[in-house]
This record gives C-alpha cells, sequence and structure tokens, in this order.
C-alpha cells in the first residue's frame, strides 16, 4: 500500500512537472508563432506594418527626420545595371527605406560576380542578376515593391522601360559597364530632364578616400572620366552630369594599362568595351561606388543639407598655362586676335582631353605650356601641342622664330602623334 501510495505521488509530480512543460512548451510555441506571423510578411508582399517598417529603419528616421525619410519613401527609382555596382546601389536604397525602384540588366550571375557582388551566393550562379536581386531585397524589405527588367537597356527601349509604369522615375542611376551605352543613357536622362547619377572608372583604383562625387566637368585624372566626357561633349553636353569617380592617379608600374585605357576608349574604332572588363579590378572597389551613390540620393531626395566639396580641379593650373600662351602670342603680335580666341576653358578641354595631361612628345605631365604649332596656320584646337616649358622654348626658337621646318625638328614619331591628335580633335569637334 505504503509502495502504491509512493507510485502515486511520484506520478501525479511527474505527471504535474509534465504538464507544467508542456503548457510552458505549448505557450513558447504560441509566442513564437505570433512572432512568426508577425514576421512572415515575405509571403504576403506589400502588407506590413508600419511598426516594423519604422522600428527597422528608426536610425534613418532619427538621421534624416520624418519629413526625409517620406521624400525617400516616395522615389522611384531606376538603377540600370545589376553587377559589382548597381547591386549596392539596389541594396542599400531598399534598406534604407525606398518603397519603388525598377533594376534592369540582361545578364546572369556568373561565378566570378561572387567577389565583387553585394549579395549574390554560389547557388545564385546563373540566375539572372535581377531576379537574383529581387529575391534577395524582398526578404530584407518585404514592404518595397520591387519591378525587374531581364532586357538589355538601350536607347530605342527606354521608353518603354523608364515610363511603362504609372510613376516616373524620380532617379535614374546609371551601372552599365559599357561605354556606349553608359553615354547614350546619360545624354538620354540629360536631355528628358530626368535626375541621373553615374559613375566612372572603378578599374585599376584602390584608395578609398580619394573616390567623391561631383560633375562630369569636374573629374580629373580618371580616363573613362576623359572619355565619357569627350563623348558627351560631342553630344553637347558639357555639364550637369554628377558623377562618383576617383581621382586616384594610376600606379607607375600600370602606365602601360593607363595608356591602353585612354587608347581603348577613346581611339574612335575600338573595341573597347570587351577591353575595359578585363581590367585588373580589386573587389571591394564597385561596393565602395557603390555605396557612394546611395548615399548620395539618399541625402540628396531627402533634403539633408550636404556641405560642397572643395572643388579640386585644375583651374589655377590651366590659368598659369594660359598666361604663358597669351605671352607667347604677345611676342608674336599675334596678341589679341588669335589668343582671344582661347580662353580658360578651351586651354582647360586642350589640356585634359585632347593631350590628357602630358606632353606628348616625353610623356612629361609636370611645367607644362601650350604653343602654338604650325607657323603658317592659325592658332585652332587642332593647331596648339602641350609641351612641357622646356619642350616649348626650344619648339618656339626653331619653329616659331627662326621658320624652321616641323619635320627637321622632330622625329616622324613625334610627327605622327601630333597628326592623330589633331585628328581625334577633329573627330570629337
Ligand atoms: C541566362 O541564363 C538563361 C538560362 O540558363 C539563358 O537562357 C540565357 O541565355 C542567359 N543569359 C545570358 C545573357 O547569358
Ligand atoms: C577606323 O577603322 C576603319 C576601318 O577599320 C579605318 O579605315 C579608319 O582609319 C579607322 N580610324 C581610326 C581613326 O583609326
Amino acid at each position: 500500500m505504503a509502495n502504491n501510495t509512493w507510485k502515486a505521488v511520484v506520478t501525479t509530480a511527474l505527471l504535474t512537472v509534465f504538464s507544467t512543460q508542456l503548457v510552458k512548451a505549448a505557450w513558447k510555441e504560441y509566442k513564437l508563432s505570433c512572432a512568426a506571423n508577425k514576421n512572415n510578411i515575405a509571403s504576403q508582399p506589400r502588407q506590413y506594418d508600419e511598426d516594423l517598417f519604422r522600428e527597422q529603419l528608426a536610425r534613418n528616421y532619427a538621421f534624416l527626420g520624418e519629413e526625409g525619410m517620406r521624400k525617400v519613401k516616395e522615389q522611384f527609382i531606376i538603377i540600370v545595371g545589376a553587377g559589382e555596382l548597381g547591386s549596392w546601389v539596389c541594396t542599400m536604397l531598399i534598406r534604407s527605406g525606398c518603397q519603388k525602384i525598377m533594376i534592369i540588366d540582361p545578364d546572369n550571375i556568373s561565378i566570378e560576380s561572387l567577389n565583387t557582388h553585394c549579395c549574390a551566393v554560389l547557388s545564385d550562379v546563373g540566375k539572372p542578376k535581377v531576379e537574383c536581386l529581387k529575391e534577395h531585397l524582398s526578404k530584407i524589405a518585404p514592404w518595397s515593391e520591387i519591378k525587374t527588367s531581364a532586357k538589355a537597356w538601350t536607347k530605342e527601349n527606354s521608353e518603354e522601360l523608364f515610363f511603362a509604369d504609372s510613376d516616373s522615375p524620380t532617379f535614374v542611376v546609371d551601372c552599365l559597364d559599357n561605354l556606349e551605352s553608359k553615354v547614350d543613357l546619360l545624354e538620354y536622362a540629360h536631355n528628358n530632364k530626368i535626375n541621373v547619377i553615374s559613375s566612372m572608372g572603378i578599374a585599376t583604383k584602390s584608395d578609398p578616400t580619394r573616390v567623391s562625387i561631383n560633375d562630369i566637368s569636374m573629374t580629373e585624372f580618371d580616363p573613362i572620366s576623359r572619355c565619357v566626357r569627350r563623348k558627351l561633349r560631342k553630344r553637347g553636353i558639357v555639364t550637369g552630369i554628377p558623377v562618383v569617380f576617383s581621382n586616384e592617379m594610376l600606379d607607375p608600374r600600370r602606365d602601360n594599362i593607363l595608356s591602353s585605357i585612354d587608347d581603348e576608349c577613346c581611339a574612335i574604332n575600338a573595341s573597347r568595351d570587351h577591353a575595359l572588363r578585363h581590367l585588373p579590378e580589386l573587389g571591394t572597389m564597385p561596393g565602395i561606388f557603390g555605396l557612394s551613390i546611395a548615399t548620395w540620393i539618399l541625402t540628396k531626395v531627402s533634403g539633408y543639407p550636404m556641405k560642397k566639396n572643395e572643388v579640386k580641379n585644375r583651374i589655377k593650373f590651366h590659368d598659369g598655362i594660359l598666361e604663358t600662351f597669351q605671352r607667347q602670342m604677345t611676342r608674336f603680335s599675334e596678341g589679341n586676335h588669335q589668343s582671344s580666341l582661347i580662353g580658360l576653358k578651351e586651354v582647360g578641354y586642350i589640356v585634359e582631353e585632347i593631350f590628357r595631361g602630358k606632353s606628348p612628345i616625353s610623356g612629361y605631365s609636370t611645367k607644362l605650356a601650350l604653343t602654338k604649332w604650325d607657323a603658317d596656320k592659325e592658332v585652332s584646337l587642332t593647331n596648339l601641342v602641350l609641351l612641357t616649358k622646356d619642350e616649348q622654348e626650344i619648339h618656339e626658337k626653331r619653329v616659331l622664330e627662326n621658320g624652321e621646318k616641323l619635320t627637321d625638328v622632330y622625329s616622324s614619331e613625334v610627327l605622327n602623334v601630333i597628326e592623330r591628335t589633331f585628328k581625334e580633335e577633329q573627330y570629337y569637334s
């Protein structure tokens, strides 16, 4: 009997403990499922809790303010190119509370993408880039509307791609790596007054402190910028396009690459894009460029005050060159008439675009001066050459003063380079 009583006590005790545990477990289960329901909004797109949105974006609300965040939410941003650069732009815009974006890219994720991409994983390889991003981004921000197109953007289909939606884009981000399409896209946005921001050369750059955002006309030491500037100029666009770029100068040990970029990009005929894709590139840099773009857009649209970057361009340097050139013109008493054709803008163009900041004779880029080239021709963009001061003195003495023939003074190699440069300029002007 005592034995049975003992058994009953133990059983009751065990049952009590067990049922308490059971109730506890059930309660936990219930709570978890509530939480899951609250968070399981991914399966129900665009149904979300405003509280959850605010909790997720609390820091941005604190930074940009209520009004700023309202503006961020209202944007419809189109990102053209969803690779190494575009993936970072899309992701941070979505993480920051943009509610509507469109991503355009015809390519699939490749194994190489994993080195630079924002979120692609091994199992994404082979998937369309736009699908990969949409999948990841809807898990981050189920409230967002992410439109995609796996078409290549072209001038011809831009209307269809940009304006199919009832909303017009408030911003277009150029993340293309094909130079011709890039210039087409920038021209299209500029002419149609769509806000745009673009990215210049990423390959061969490695200094994160040299990346900045400025007007295309203010870019320097970057062969891709130079090339885009020149192509846009030919289409009548000189300023008005913000770009992220790096003014890091190329390591001189890579100088052959630099001239090959210059030649590839700016040569009128080149199969440039193939070459550009195979330039050495550090995997971290596209992210830095992409995050710079996303940050710029967020602060811009939310009205957050940004101090303008010091204009680090070379106006002073160009001014010095202009002065020495004007003195040369005075020495040959061609004074006002001819030298008035050449102002600061022209000097900037000749130095940066035509001669890429260096003497075509020695390749030196310090102590530069402009000189009239052929003594018998008028001053023009195709009769001015950028030389070092020493070279210019010799040129002035022998060619302009003593009237020696160019062919007697210079090797045919030098003359060819200069002839090719003038020919290129004729093409661009
Ligand atoms: C992407 O992958 C699909 C399916 O594998 C294929 O049909 C398509 O041609 C690929 N697209 C490109 C641009 O390589
Ligand atoms: C471009 O290519 C064409 C044909 O290949 C050639 O005739 C022309 O001279 C080239 N132009 C330049 C500037 O190299």
